[in-house]
């Protein structure tokens, strides 16, 4: 790490070791579910400019925020169950920002029902990545996103896939890239490493080999862009 700043990824195998950087806290690495800081502070680097307004329809801890006020750009964070004073409550399927107003989205949804975000009832982590119903509400999300963002601008979600003992593989990641692409074109498929999981215990090891399955190594990160304007 150069100057406290992350690395500038020229691949598409991103790995950090830690969620922050820097000698600042950027999100609250003790949120359950809070994004790699460095993911949103390379994404800004290569799709943003110094003023440019960027939005996150789905805030969490607030690490787009603390990222994005570093690099000198205007954010609006939002959430359904806000963390902090400086994020609005807002469900993300149906933001309040005017057509083609916003420079880029960041965004890093639930991927299931696995994690408790909150008690609220519209929270889409509640829903299992195992039911449509999960796919057709973040659907809504990004007809949203689509909708606030310039033509020609960039949005990035962060996703990851899942495994059930009784479902088996659920390929979450495509089938989330399968309803962006009706949006969307892409500019490029990240794989993210995951760190710091729950599941990176000797017991979980243990159960990935004694049932035959394997433990989620990585996350997408779908970079697309907003080109065609006739939705
Ligand atoms: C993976 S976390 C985001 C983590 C965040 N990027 C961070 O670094 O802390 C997903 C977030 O989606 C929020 N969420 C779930 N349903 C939502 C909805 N309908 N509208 C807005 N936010 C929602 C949850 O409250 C949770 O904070």
């Amino acid at each position: 790490m150069k100057n406290n700043q992350p690395k500038f990824e020229t691949t598409t195998l991103w790995d950090f070791p830690t969620q922050n950087y820097g000698d600042r806290p950027h999100g609250d690495n003790k949120f359950s579910g809070v994004t790699p800081a460095f993911v949103i502070w390379n994404l800004l680097q290569r799709y943003t400019n110094e003023g440019d307004l960027v939005v996150d329809p789905m805030c969490g801890s607030g690490t787009t925020i603390d990222v994005a006020k570093e690099l000198n750009r205007r954010v609006i964070g939002y959430d359904i169950a806000p963390h902090r004073d400086d994020i609005i409550q807002n469900d993300a399927r149906k933001i309040p920002l005017k057509d083609n107003s916003v420079d880029f989205v960041f965004i890093d949804s639930p991927y299931s029902d696995n994690i408790k975000y909150s008690d609220h009832p519209k929270d889409i982590g509640k829903i299992s990545c195992e039911k449509e119903e999960f796919f057709n509400e973040l659907e809504k999300v990004a007809k949203e996103i689509y909708r606030i963002l310039k033509p020609g601008k960039v949005m990035a979600w962060l996703i990851g896939d899942h495994w059930r003992k009784k479902s088996g593989f659920i390929p979450v990641g495509f089938k989330i890239y399968q309803r962006l692409l009706k949006y969307f074109d892409t500019i490029d498929i990240i794989c993210v490493v995951r760190r710091h999981q729950t599941s990176n215990t000797p017991i979980w090891h243990k159960r990935a080999k004694e049932f035959n399955f394997y433990l989620r190594g990585f996350k997408y990160l779908f970079i697309m862009r907003k080109t065609d304007v006739s939705i």
